[in-house]
């Protein structure tokens, strides 16, 4: 059954607070801006085009849209967005920092009187460092470390909180925690990199501002009257943990009264903020909690408490004993052989908490402030009393960004084997992209994000998670168009990269890595259909594409230079680095090409399509003999060649046959982070499905059920983290949540499940459905949050029966491929199948059918034609 929606909308914007905001609305004088009704069938990011925003202005809007019929809809619940501070002149605040500079974190306090009662008032709040805000002895706001993490001198968040209802008349306090963070604390990889990569001192900046009843306002800034005092942190880091002294505790702090004790005067400076910008990127919330799943007691004597899933974040400590008694938490992802907490791949990050107990007799609860840990035990030391279920509580934190699938199958292991791809994504968006969440590490590694990128879109809505980084991506490109290893750029490319010929000038960019510029823009195009990221990244795109042509020359080949490869792949198995650099420009040309065209350059499409022919047709000479043999035949090799369409068609089949034969010789995979994501589409795209499935379903090693045998519950950076016989890599690199490898996903909601966006209709305006189904799976059901509603389908296999129900969106259409189908056996809805009821075309090309419809729901069952049904 089939049900069309119509493509018109009316979007109308008021300015008014919330109450009148309604009312407002309806009343056409107040009306900041009316798009009137709008003959168009997108209905998504439709730009705000009316009068230019002021700093601070609330706009209220609603919408509505027209079916098919012409019928409006009701109008939509109002709903706002408020402006953030446009002008270098809107602030008045200056940075302060302890006079009396002390190892421990600072409290900040500043007492203010408000005369009379608030109409509104807004504080906008950043730091050097990370802070917590506080007001009247409350915490403000439910973000955590903030203001987040950006490329600072260039780029600085703050946030903006509304306290119009907690201020009081008369007497109130605001205050801060100040903590060292990204900024000013440990970063980086170790010795190789120093500390306090971003400033020596850590400050905060924050402006109060009040709108009184009567319209007069008042502006409280960070300035020379507040006063500063050490906190109970006394010390606190993103890597290292935290220890809290609660018998230092001033009780009154933020609050009234709060004022005795050792109060000092602080440094006022006025910096420049033009690098300041409105938070962008979704916040960093508490997003869900664990409980314990057991407790255990390891060889040392220690108790362990195992909250059942390597997550990220912090622990909830309940407590009560004796003043001064030190309970000391240590994180790890695993346990070793002897069942004690393994910690040795932290490399030297101390993931240790140190709460020191008031002792009041009451029950004491703690959480860190300015510090996470990638964990799943948590080894407890002197804990008062008998550890319980009750002690410990495991609070995940990330960017708070809407789970956007469901995918389960008939197998558990691929089903558990999603929910790793999902968990190692909360882990590693902690504000930014990272490799790993818990060693000396957890940076922006722009490598992994961009083969992680598909699948993300997928699993999460990660619009404006991805589009604030790239933000920073772009910022801190070099000038000749050079993207650095991580971004933000805290390794500093430039200093343990330089290029050869330009020592201390330029930095080499990493092919697979600096390809971020390009892939990640266009991902979230395909996923949202929204041109602006295109727009707003082309320049950034642009330029890596630069880059990568003048370091390949006038023959067209990147050769010679520093690459990472196809990071850690299976075994010794290594494929010619200057193949990956030429197959990843093609790429990113390609993509550029693509680009333009959805952008409308005319001019760049042409110049880019030819440059795309010219580095394909050098790249066949250099590294594709005449029997497609690809390189050194590694099978990452042959994935970018086909991946990135390189081979010319009537060697597809030739180069796919040596894939397969590489596949079946050695039984296994053998590719690292650049040839996984494409492996089985590689397989599967050219008649090789059921090895693709074969090396999905594979639980022995090396493969992605591997680590599920020995209870993995996230993605694991090496193939063999932890081998058959329980040794473990090496443990400088051996992460055990590391989402590279879980780019698989794309391939399990792409061609299990069957959902793929459509390049040309991007943002699921058109999507297509084709599931594969295979490998002895007959259930499988996968649902997509796309801007447009919930996109779903839903497979299962009875003897040779095949049923597909599919579910699109309101006001888009799909492609759907029923597989091994003949047109004849073809029931939808129990009705055969035929043009019309929202299908508005069928085709059999003697395989598949094919078969265009428009939104709605269709059930399609049949008799499958041959070997894709249950064996
Ligand atoms: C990180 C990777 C990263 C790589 C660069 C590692 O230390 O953990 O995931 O991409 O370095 O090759």
């Amino acid at each position: 059954m089939a049900e069309t929606s119509g493509p018109q909308r009316l979007t109308r914007l008021a300015t008014a607070s919330p109450e009148a905001a309604a009312s407002a609305l309806d009343n056409d004088s107040q009306l900041l801006w009316d798009s009137g009704g709008i003959d168009s069938t997108d209905s998504t990011h439709r730009v705000y085009s009316g009068p230019r925003l002021r700093s601070r202005q609330r706009c209220s809007w609603r919408v509505r849209i027209w079916d098919d019929y012409g019928t409006p809809s009701e109008w939509s619940a109002p709903a706002w967005w408020e402006m953030g501070l446009l002008e270098l002149s809107d602030w008045s605040a200056q940075w302060i920092e302890p006079d009396a500079p002390s190892q421990r974190v600072p409290y900040l306090r500043r007492r203010f009187a408000l005369r009379d009662e608030v109409a509104r008032a807004r504080v906008y709040a950043t730091s050097h460092g990370l802070y917590q805000l506080y007001l009247n002895g409350h915490r403000i706001g439910d973000f955590e470390l903030t203001p987040g993490f950006t490329s600072y001198h260039k780029r600085l968040q703050y946030q903006t909180y509304d306290l119009t209802e907690s201020l009081r008349i008369g007497d109130n306090v605001i205050g801060a925690l100040l903590g060292e963070g990204w900024y000013a604390g440990v970063l980086g990889l170790g010795d190789a990199w120093d500390n306090k990569r971003y400033g020596e001192h850590t400050s905060f900046f924050a402006q109060l501002e009040v709108t009184y009843r009567d319209d007069t306002t008042d502006t409280i800034v960070t300035d020379e009257h507040w006063r500063s005092s050490p906190s109970p942190i006394l010390n606190s880091g993103v890597y290292a943990g935290e220890t809290y002294d609660a018998r230092l505790e001033q009780t009154h702090w933020a609050n009234l009264g709060g004022l005795n004790g050792l109060w000092s005067r602080v440094l006022a400076r006025i910096l420049p903020h033009d690098g300041l910008v409105a938070q962008h990127g979704p916040p960093i919330r508490k997003i869900q909690e664990l409980v314990p799943k057991c407790i255990l007691r390891a060889s040392t004597g220690e108790t362990i408490v195992d909250l059942g899933q390597n997550m990220v974040g912090w622990v909830r400590l309940c407590a009560r004993g004796p003043a001064g008694t030190t309970i000391t938490l240590r994180h790890g992802e695993i346990l070793d052989a002897k069942g004690d907490l393994y910690t040795e791949n932290l490399i030297g990050a101390g993931q240790t908490i140190r709460y020191i107990l008031r002792g009041t007799g009451a029950i004491e609860v703690y959480e860190p402030h300015f510090t996470f840990q990638g964990f799943r035990y948590v080894s407890i030391h002197g804990y008062p009393g008998e550890v319980t279920v009750g002690s410990i509580t495991g609070v995940v934190l990330h960017s708070d960004m809407a789970q956007a699938s469901e995918f389960a199958t008939s197998d558990d292991r691929l089903n558990q084997l999603h929910h790793n791809v999902v968990w190692s994504q909360k882990g590693n968006s902690v504000d930014i992209p990272t490799d790993c969440p818990q060693r000396l590490e957890r940076l922006g590694w722009t490598g992994d994000a961009q083969v992680f990128a598909a699948t993300a879109a997928f699993n999460m809505d990660v619009a404006l998670f991805f589009t604030k980084w790239l933000k920073d991506l772009a910022a801190d490109q070099y000038p000749n168009g050079s993207v650095p290893w991580v971004v933000p750029d805290v390794v500093r490319t430039i200093e343990v990269a330089p290029l050869p010929e330009l020592l201390g000038k330029e930095a080499a960019g990493a092919a697979g890595w600096g390809d971020a510029a390009t892939v990640i823009p266009w991902e979230l195009y395909l996923a949202y259909g929204d041109t602006r990221v295109l727009q707003e990244q082309y320049a950034s795109m642009a330029k890596w594409v630069d880059y990568q042509r003048a370091r390949a020359g006038d023959q067209l080949v990147w050769s010679g230079d520093y690459q990472w490869g196809d990071w850690l792949p299976f075994g010794d198995v290594s494929t010619d680095t200057d193949l990956i650099a030429t197959a990843y420009f093609a790429r990113s040309v390609d993509l550029l090409g693509r680009t333009a065209q959805a952008l409308g350059k005319d001019d760049d499409v042409l110049r880019y399509r030819i440059l795309f022919r010219d580095v394909r047709a050098a790249f066949n000479r250099t590294f594709v003999a005449t029997d497609a043999k690809v390189g050194g035949g590694t099978q990452t090799a042959y994935v970018l060649a086909l991946q990135f369409d390189l081979l010319p068609p009537e060697q597809h089949a030739a180069a796919a046959g040596l894939l397969a034969a590489s596949v079946r010789s050695t039984g296994h995979l053998t590719t690292g982070f650049l040839g996984t994501p494409g492996l089985l589409f590689a397989l599967s795209k050219f008649g090789y499905l059921e090895d693709a499935y074969r090396l999905l379903l594979r639980d022995n090693i090396p493969s992605w059920l591997y680590p599920l045998t020995h209870g993995a519950t996230t993605i694991w950076e090496n193939w063999d983290g932890i081998r058959p016989d329980g040794s473990l890599q090496d443990p400088s690199m051996n992460s055990f949540n590391h989402y590279a490898k879980g780019a698989v996903g794309e391939w399990m909601y792409r061609v299990i499940a069957g959902i793929s966006a459509d390049s040309t209709r991007p943002g699921y305006k058109h999507s297509r459905i084709s599931p594969k189904p295979g490998g002895g799976l007959h259930r499988v059901r996968a649902s997509h949050s796309t801007l447009y509603g919930e996109l779903s389908t839903s497979w299962e296999i009875a003897g040779s029966t095949f049923q597909l129900v599919v579910s699109i969106p309101a006001n888009t259409t799909a492609t759907v491929t029923l597989p091994s189908a003949t047109v004849q056996a073809i029931l939808e809805s129990g009705e055969p199948l035929a043009v019309g009821n929202g299908i508005t075309s069928v085709q059999d090309d003697g395989a598949d059918v094919t078969v265009e419809l428009g939104s709605g729901s269709y059930r399609f069952s049949y008799a499958m034609a041959d070997s894709h049904s249950e064996p």
